[in-house]
């Protein structure tokens, strides 16, 4: 364990690699997009801070997923919220100490503008941000956000992120509510995604009507890089993950805990199971930080709060990161420089 001294997580260099845009806009920010829509009389919705009042972040997998159908989509529907709430989100995460982010999104149409033009607003978002943040460099992997979707909706974010891979585009994510849909239809577009060299990431074992061993079988068969969450794991699975080397677990401890998917509360989470595991790189993560409220740099103080890692724990594991990235040798060697 080694010694207990608090550290300044918000000017530590951090990694994050598991953060929704939509999820991650700041309250203020919607504020802001609802205050210029209304004027404008582009908007009937209520104020975000009346729909969601700040420091309220006790959503669970019920109430969480409308929010953003009832809601955020609704108020970031055209070019100029994209593109704002984009600059915002990676503001936050550069002010919090975050280098490297990977973003992750779900191309959506939003009136004339088609899925190839969102994913295009977002990296050109990025762009700018970059150039105005210069601290942070940031990735964009592109999600499969409804497990309903058909094979023909998952090929065509396969094809978005081919499209778009010299672009910024570094890999392919499967989320949305656990409590729906059949991951094995998806099985021909992440193999097609795989042979292509995309890199994929997976929400696994969300919740536990997501985690049979069937399903986890069939994710485990697609040769995923990186899980998110992996909270309901059978040992059987336990077994294959830890003999995974190099596999990387993004662990989301505010949402977790916040939206009730463990039992119990800091000290429980399974982060204390994995952080230590040879094998298996554990990046802790905030999935939705607009909805939590837990930025990155509060994460990384919990997690010396409730499991007692030394500084030279804490940095080790940041670090360890660094193997993990979508990124590429280049962003790597980056990291490698500006992480001690
Ligand atoms: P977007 O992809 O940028 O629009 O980000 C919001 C989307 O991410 C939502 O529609 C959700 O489906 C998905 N999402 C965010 N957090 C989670 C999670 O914890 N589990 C599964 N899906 C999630
Ligand atoms: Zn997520």
């Amino acid at each position: 364990m080694g010694d207990v001294q608090v550290l300044d997580f918000k000017s530590m260099p951090k990694i994050e690699l598991h953060a929704h845009l939509s999820g991650s806009i700041s309250r203020q920010c919607l504020h802001e997009i609802w205050i210029e829509k209304k004027a404008a009389n582009k908007t009937d919705l209520e104020d975000p801070l009346i729909v969601m009042p700040l420091g309220k972040h006790d959503y669970d997998l019920e109430t969480f997923f409308p929010l953003f159908s009832s809601y955020i989509y609704r108020l970031v529907d055209d070019a100029d919220s994209l593109h704002y709430s984009t600059i915002s989100v990676i503001e936050d995460f550069a002010k919090d100490g975050v280098v490297y982010l990977e973003l992750r999104t779900t191309p959506r149409a939003l009136g004339s503008m088609d899925k190839i033009a969102y994913v295009n607003h977002v990296l050109t978002a990025i762009d700018v941000a970059q150039q105005k943040f210069e601290s942070i460099q940031v990735r964009l992997i592109l999600s499969i956000a409804d497990r309903r979707n058909t094979l023909v909706e998952a090929n065509e974010v396969v094809a978005l992120a081919l499209r778009f891979r010299d672009s910024g585009v570094v890999g392919l994510d499967l989320c949305g509510d656990p409590t729906k849909g059949d991951v094995s239809l998806f099985t021909p577009a992440f193999e097609a995604a795989r042979e292509a060299g995309i890199k994929i990431t997976v929400h696994f074992a969300e919740a536990e009507c997501s985690a049979s061993e069937a399903e986890l079988e069939t994710i485990m068969d697609w040769m995923p890089d990186r899980l998110g969450h992996v909270i309901h794991v059978p040992e059987s699975v336990k077994k294959q993950i830890t003999a995974h080397s190099g596999i990387g677990l993004e662990l989301c401890l505010s949402c977790n805990v916040q939206a009730k998917m463990i039992v119990g509360s800091f000290d429980a989470h399974h982060f204390g199971d994995w952080w230590h595991v040879d094998g298996p790189v554990v990046v802790p993560c905030t999935d939705d930080v607009g909805v939590f409220g837990s930025p990155v740099s509060n994460e990384w103080a919990l997690i010396q709060e409730h499991f007692h890692l030394g500084r030279n724990d804490i940095l080790g594991l940041a670090r360890k990161g660094i193997d993990v990235i979508f990124g590429g040798e280049e962003q790597k060697a980056r990291l490698r420089e500006i992480m001690w």
